[in-house]
Formats: structure tokens, C-alpha cells, sequence
């Protein structure tokens, strides 16, 4: 039988400071929460609240947004809708148009919105063999250019600048280890009122959408109903 071994205290104390020292130089908290609220819509106490991690250059996230907007549609106030961009790094140009959408953001919240269509609307031009031997700068440029499209052609200079401002940078980063921190390792992946679905990584359909979020509604409305018996 093997024996336990008991660490001497000395030890311990040096291990917990090391841990401590760790954890405070890895926590960097950005200054307001990330995301980008579909339709200005934020999350109410009483809304059910749909995350999505997307990546802009992968096509089942392109094919997961037409059913999910559908859906947020379909439910009008009682659901809300945040988008955070997450950069899969098997995908070259991902972390580049990730930060465009943060970029665009700094001029108009629905802006995202506009150039992720667009993204999901042209992506092979962003795809990894596509632009293989392309330079780095030529690709910078082209998305700069590609967003002004997107978004307002009077843009350019101020997009273009965007990629040299460290702050949009940083605002990438952030929503990629947001996602890092809830387990993400996939795109595109949901998260209803803060728990995952299923299925990670492929896109969900309308009725996979009305699927989980029918129970919700019915249940959120049946809750609110009740007080009124004990009023009786
Ligand atoms: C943002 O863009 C939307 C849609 O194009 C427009 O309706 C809105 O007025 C814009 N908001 C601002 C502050 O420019
Ligand atoms: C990249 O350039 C090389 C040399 O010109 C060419 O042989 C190759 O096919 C190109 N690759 C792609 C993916 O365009």
C-alpha cells in the first residue's frame, strides 16, 4: 500500500503564493461586458437570453445565423440576442475579420451586424487557400476595404486606421477569451440564459431553435400567471 504523502507547510505556503500570483497576472476584466446586443435589444430580468459564438469566416456559423434571426424574430421582446465574434485559429483571416467587427462597432452597433452578413455573404474570399499567398497587409487592406463596402464607403480611412488602434485589438481578444472562459471550442456555439446547447459547432435549424425555446416562453409565462391565484 503506498503511503500518502504529507507536503511540509513551507511548502504549501510558496505553492498558494505562486497560485496567487498566477491568477492575478493572467485576469485582465475589459471595462464593460463584450458583445454586440442584436437589434440594441439587451437582456431584461424577465428575457431569455441567447449568446452566440460565431466566427465570421466559418460557414456553419453563416449557415447557423438565418434560422437563429429567424427566431428572434419569431419572439419578438422576449428574447434577446448578444453576438460575440470568436476567431477559430484554424481559420487564417478569422481573428482579422473578428476585429473589423469590433472596429465597425465604434461607429454604429447595427455596423457588426451589416458586415457579418456581408462576411457570410462573401466568405470563400476569406478562406485559408484563397488568400494563401497573399500578404498579410494586402489582406488587412482588402478587409479594410471590404467593411467600408459593408458599412458606408466614407468609412475607409477610419476603418483602415482601426486595424493600427491597439484598443480594437484588445476588444477582439477579450471576445475570444470570453469565450475561452465559458468553454467555448467551437462556432457556432449557443448558450440559452447561460447554459450550452447541444450540438456545438453546427448550425441549428428554425425548429431546433423553436425546440428549445417553446418550453421557455411557456414556462416564463406560466410563472407569471401563478401570482394571480393567491389573489383569487
Ligand atoms: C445606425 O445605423 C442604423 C441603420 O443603418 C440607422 O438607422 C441609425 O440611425 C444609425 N445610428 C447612428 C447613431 O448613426
Ligand atoms: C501560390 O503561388 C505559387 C507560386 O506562384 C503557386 O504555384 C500556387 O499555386 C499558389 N497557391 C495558391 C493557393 O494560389
Amino acid at each position: 500500500m503506498e503511503q500518502f504523502y504529507t507536503p511540509r507547510p513551507e511548502f504549501l505556503v510558496v505553492g498558494l503564493l505562486l497560485f496567487s500570483v498566477s491568477v492575478h497576472a493572467q485576469i485582465s476584466i475589459p471595462s464593460k461586458q463584450d458583445g454586440f446586443w442584436y437589434k440594441d435589444r439587451a437582456a431584461g430580468i424577465d428575457s431569455i437570453l441567447i449568446e452566440a459564438f460565431l466566427d465570421p469566416v466559418c460557414p456553419d456559423s453563416r449557415d447557423a445565423w438565418p434560422p437563429l434571426k429567424q427566431a428572434f424574430e419569431f419572439y419578438g421582446s422576449r428574447v434577446s440576442l448578444v453576438v460575440y465574434p470568436f476567431a477559430l485559429p484554424y481559420h487564417d483571416n478569422a481573428f482579422l475579420c473578428s476585429r473589423a467587427l469590433h472596429i465597425v462597432n465604434k461607429f454604429n452597433s447595427s455596423s457588426p451586424y451589416k458586415l457579418l452578413e456581408s462576411f457570410f455573404g462573401s466568405q470563400e474570399e476569406f478562406y485559408n487557400q484563397k488568400t494563401f499567398n497573399l500578404s498579410r497587409a494586402s489582406v488587412v487592406a482588402y478587409v479594410a476595404k471590404f467593411a467600408a463596402n459593408a458599412v458606408g464607403n466614407t468609412l475607409y480611412d477610419e476603418i483602415k486606421a482601426g486595424f493600427s488602434d491597439s484598443t480594437t485589438d484588445q476588444a477582439t481578444r477579450y471576445s475570444f477569451k470570453y469565450g475561452c472562459l465559458k468553454g467555448v471550442y467551437g462556432t457556432p456555439f449557443f448558450f440559452v440564459n447561460g447554459y450550452p446547447l447541444p450540438d456545438a459547432g453546427s448550425a441549428l435549424s428554425y425548429k431546433d431553435w423553436r425546440g428549445f425555446i417553446d418550453p421557455l416562453v411557456a414556462e416564463a409565462e406560466a410563472s407569471r400567471v401563478e401570482p394571480s391565484h393567491y389573489l383569487l
